[in-house]
């Protein structure tokens, strides 16, 4: 076989003596980790015959994203025109008959029937949780030498599995760990890195994640009530009523749906889908929600887009505005939190914010004050918009710090 060609950034090149059976490559964005994991594999399996689960959580993200990365990576390498990409089923197979599989984890069952799996590689692992990753590490018992799971991640919150995981505590055996970020990468165009950068003003938690690699201080979580759970185990009460909250951003936030579920009877709140997207026209917005069923229900969005209300009832979604009105977000956060929440696990964006919601503190005092930061909001101000409903008594509730857990 022609010798592959292949530039590969250098921090990762001690990966390659590696023996342990689980690789953490995480860090910043855009710190050549998914890059190099798809070079690593694409390397090792083109030496000899072997078998990959590559998993991500949600399916339906996978096309775009690690799939296709896998077949750029092929071209690149010089593989394109001997491998078989699959792209129904996707799956990749290469001209020795290594095979690489793509699944979401929302596909349990056929995971569970595919056998022989040499390695496995899983993109966003923060997407996934701590009982996913034990049931992956389950699958891995074939005969091959050298059987790995390699993991790549943005280090997004200490509540995720993976801090708890791999950074509180000493690391767990077998593992090895690699942090990169920006720096790592030579392969990256200035703008991408100034504006990474230009977060270190705008927005310091972000730069912190994003640019840095790092863990974000974990704050006070305004949001702690609430389980995860498989969508198959979600048993909605009879007087279950539904609605969707939205909310609307462009270039740097993004449009997000959120179909929600709540039991008057159970006083329980159901997150149960999302919609979570940059750059949406109302067009896109509007196809996503059909797409996605979501145009059965009612919808609440953001008042401050009454044109986009107005164009996207006018095609014919049953929206209408948020009322919001005074102190809308502290008695929003209030009603969240004294309902039980359950929120399905292939809302992982939802989670992401869940996992990361906490009250700012005073920047001299070191006190927290009642007032939640402005990130990692998008889908949680979706949902408080769409919970207006459900929150029908007065809220003449005063909104003191102790109400709200402070
Ligand atoms: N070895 C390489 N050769 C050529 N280009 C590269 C290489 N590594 C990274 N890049 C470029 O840098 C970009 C970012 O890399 P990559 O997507 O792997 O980063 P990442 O760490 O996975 O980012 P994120 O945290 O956002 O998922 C790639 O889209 C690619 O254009
Ligand atoms: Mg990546």
């Amino acid at each position: 076989m022609a010798k592959v060609q292949v530039a590969i950034n250098k921090a990762y090149q001690p990966v390659f003596s590696r023996k342990e059976r689980t690789i953490v490559l995480y860090g910043g964005a855009g710190s050549g980790k998914s890059k190099f994991a798809i070079q690593y594999f694409i390397l090792k399996y083109s030496r000899e015959k072997r078998t990959a689960l590559v998993i991500r959580k949600v399916g339906a993200t996978i096309r775009d994203s690690i799939f296709k990365e896998f077949v750029t990576g092929l071209s690149e390498m010089g593989l394109y025109n001997t491998s078989k990409i699959n792209k129904s089923n996707l799956s990749i197979t290469l001209k020795n008959g290594s095979l690489f599989i793509f699944k979401g984890l929302d596909d349990r069952e056929k995971i569970k029937s595919i056998s022989g799996i040499d390695d496995i590689l899983i993109e966003e692992a923060t997407e996934l949780n701590y009982d996913d990753v034990t049931q992956l590490d389950l699958r891995l018992r074939s005969k091959a030498s050298n059987q790995q799971i390699m993991m790549m991640f943005n280090p997004v919150s200490k509540a995720n599995w993976t801090y708890k995981t791999y950074f509180e505590k000493e690391a767990p055996p077998n593992t090895f760990i690699l942090k990169t970020n920006y720096k790592d990468n030579a392969f990256l165009p200035k703008a991408y890195v100034d504006n990474l950068l230009n977060m270190a003003k705008t927005n310091p938690t972000y730069f912190k994640v994003y640019a840095l690699g790092d863990y974000a201080t974990l704050d006070k979580l305004i949001l702690t009530n609430y389980q995860v759970m498989q969508e198959k185990d979600i048993e909605l009460p009879k007087d279950t009523s539904f609605i969707i909250g939205m909310d609307f951003g462009f270039t740097n936030d993004p449009t997000t749906a959120i179909l929600l579920g709540y039991s008057a009877s159970t006083d329980t709140l159901y997150i149960l889908d999302e919609i979570y997207r940059l750059h949406m026209l109302t067009d896109e917005i509007y196809s996503s929600v059909v797409k996605k069923g979501f145009n059965k229900y009612r919808i609440i969005g953001d008042c401050a887009e009454p044109r986009l209300i107005k164009e996207l009832k006018l095609k014919g979604l049953k929206i209408e505005a948020a009322k919001k009105g005074s102190d809308s977000i502290l008695h929003g956060i209030l009603w969240l939190q004294s309902r039980n929440i359950v929120i399905s696990d292939k809302c992982v964006n939802t989670l992401t914010e869940f996992q990361n919601y906490t009250w700012q503190k005073d920047k001299k005092t070191e006190e927290y004050i009642n007032k939640p930061i402005d990130d990692f909001n998008h889908c949680i101000d979706a949902i408080r918009y769409g919970c207006e409903k459900f929150n029908t008594k007065n809220r003449l509730r005063t909104l003191e710090k102790s109400a709200l857990g402070l």
